[in-house]
């Protein structure tokens, strides 16, 4: 079992197959890297298959795949078979921007995906073309009921900037509710990758512009990282608000990146490699190392006192 300082329960991680996207999100990536890491530093699906399998066997039981955009790394479905077929109870979850679910989302299901995570900021094709840089709406859309269809559990999120997509809070909520799919607004989280200039919107705002049609009450807190709300005629929202005291309270994840990099923090710079460990075959380093970073997993992040992260986003997934 994984535990930390401050007595969290680490069962879930979040792996990044690859840092590459075909978007150039305005929140995440509205540049391109000056270089992508070269392919041999990427942990091929076995090596990172051969970690995972230690932190199943220490209590992990939830895995959710990221980017990047992790439908772009090739065979994504044969690694979601290996993970299916080593543990098929573990809760397998995967985050996109949605663009390739059309062609996609059967295989994923069939390798043994149970849910995605899609990101869907706007319903307006030509505020999509700001946001993602790209002309993507109509994909994203048709790729979000072909998930349905497929079978998957899908959830929405929305990261809110001010100026750009806050007078959809309550288009984008009917739009899910329409389709009884749970949406969850993100407030904004400032880092250097940033487009300057992009500014968040506050937690509270998001929900009083939903109070202005919907009544809610808050639901108890889960061991997500997201507030749930529920409206009077029984639907389900979220609110993920990394800039609050309680966020960091129930974390229960760590991360880790496509070049190994095992990450206890999504603030914070500071990493631990397992990939010399795993390409040696020596899994009890591998394993060693697990435990630093879940002892040295930080009480909180520093969105809370209004900074800024240097970490790329699209090395995470976020
Ligand atoms: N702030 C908040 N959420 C972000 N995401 C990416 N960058 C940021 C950011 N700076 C979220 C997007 C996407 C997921 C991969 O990460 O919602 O759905
Ligand atoms: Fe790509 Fe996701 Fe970053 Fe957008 S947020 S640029 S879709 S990795």
């Amino acid at each position: 079992m994984l535990i930390d300082k401050f007595d969290r329960k680490i069962d879930y991680i979040r792996v990044s197959v690859t840092s590459r996207c075909n978007f150039r999100c305005l929140y995440c990536m509205p540049n391109t890297p000056f270089e992508w890491e070269p392919k041999e530093n990427i942990l091929s699906y076995e090596e990172m298959f051969e970690f995972l399998r230690l932190a199943i066997d220490e209590g992990v039981r939830k895995i959710r795949i990221t980017g990047g955009e992790p439908l772009l790394r090739k065979d994504i479905d044969k690694f979601i078979k290996m993970l299916n077929d080593y543990n098929p109870e573990l809760d397998l979850a995967l985050t996109t921007n949605g663009y390739y679910l059309l062609e996609m989302a059967k295989g994923l299901k069939k390798a043994g995906l149970k849910r995605v995570n899609i990101s869907l900021d706007t319903l307006k094709a030509e505020v999509a073309k700001k946001i993602a840089q790209k002309d993507v709406l109509d994909k994203v859309l048709k790729g979000i009921d072909e998930a349905v269809n497929a079978g998957l559990g899908v959830k929405l999120n929305t990261v809110v900037m001010q100026g750009i997509n806050d007078n959809e809070i309550l288009d984008l909520l009917e739009y899910a509710k329409n389709k009884n799919l749970t949406i969850r607004f993100i407030e904004f989280m400032e880092n250097e990758r940033a487009y300057p200039g992009i500014k968040r919107v506050d937690s509270k705002e998001i929900l009083d512009k939903i109070a202005q049609k919907y009544k809610f009450k808050e639901l108890p807190k889960d061991n997500s990282a997201s507030k749930y709300f529920e409206t009077e005629d029984d639907y389900q929202f979220g609110i993920i608000e990394p800039h609050d005291e309680s966020f960091c309270k129930k974390c229960n994840r760590i991360r880790l990146t496509a070049e190994g990099f095992l990450i206890p923090c999504l603030f914070f710079t500071e990493s631990y490699n397992i990939k010399e460990a795993i390409r040696n075959g020596n899994i009890k380093k591998a394993a060693e190392i697990l435990k630093d970073v879940v002892a040295n997993k930080p009480e909180k992040n520093d969105w809370q006192e209004n900074e800024v992260s240097t970490r790329a986003f699209w090395e995470t997934g976020g």
